[in-house]
């Protein structure tokens, strides 16, 4: 059975104290129900959102890592240093990573391979451009994004991905896919994947739904049956916001 995953990208928002406050926030207010509640801080606050939520039932994940082991690689994070503080899920693929930071598939295989080897379960993020879907071309696209950055991996790999469409159109843009959109995507990444790897892994991985989700639209979208949570973006910057959307299920 899969698990229903509601993660927060809090990407480049929130200092430390405005971190412990959001924290405190979901915390409390949140209701026990069998949706995971992920959180991506930045990386310096993630050691604090570690400690903050320990035992809490809350999973604290990275926004992205280095795919070196170490080195001189100014400004970057190596995964040893993520796992070293409790953080062993990582984001990667992001669209803004690919956009501002040049990430490509290529690079973000070597990324899904370092991540792998510490353990570290990944959110691996992908999804077309306005111009793909304009001209057709967004389940090809798609298609090359997976093989191309996840393909090479064994099935057991498979255990530690969970994946996240984010029509790029889609991102802080208040444009959401429909929800027909959205299913009948994610029903194509669950028949390539079972092409690929069988039935099995592809009943089981988590996918998730990313692009300017919100509490009056998140039901709608989580009723999609291959449709498994969402990658939230600005609504995950509001503890009411981001649990309306984790209690959408
Ligand atoms: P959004 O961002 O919810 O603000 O559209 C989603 C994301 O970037 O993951």
């Amino acid at each position: 059975m899969r698990k229903h995953i509601v993660a927060g990208n809090w990407k480049m928002h929130k200092n430390n104290q405005e971190t412990v406050k959001l924290l405190e926030e979901i915390i409390a207010k949140k209701a026990t129900n069998d949706t995971e509640i992920v959180v991506a801080p930045t990386f310096v606050n993630l050691l604090t959102a570690v400690e903050k939520t320990n035992s809490k039932g809350i999973t604290v994940a990275a926004q992205n890592m280095h795919q070196a082991e170490g080195g001189a690689f100014t400004g970057e994070v190596a995964a040893d240093m993520l796992t070293s503080i409790g953080v062993n899920t990582v984001i990667l693929g992001h669209s803004e990573r690919r956009a501002y930071f040049h990430e490509t598939d290529a690079l973000l295989a070597l990324k899904v391979d370092t991540a792998l080897k510490h353990e570290m379960r990944i959110i691996f993020c992908f999804g077309e451009e306005l111009k793909d879907r304009q001209i057709d071309n967004h389940f090809n696209l798609v298609e090359y994004q997976l093989r191309d950055a996840l393909f090479h991996l064994e099935k057991s790999d498979w255990s530690k991905i969970v994946l996240a469409y984010e029509p790029v159109w889609a991102i802080g843009t208040g444009e959401t896919a429909s929800p027909a959109q959205a299913q009948e995507m994610h029903k194509f990444i669950r028949t390539l994947i079972d092409k690929v790897y069988g039935y099995e892994v592809a009943e089981n991985v988590s996918i998730l739904y990313g692009g300017s989700v919100k509490p009056d639209n998140a039901k709608e979208i989580f009723s999609n049956p291959d449709v498994d949570g969402g990658l939230i973006g600005g609504a995950a910057l509001n503890a009411d916001d981001f649990l309306a959307i984790v209690n959408a299920f």
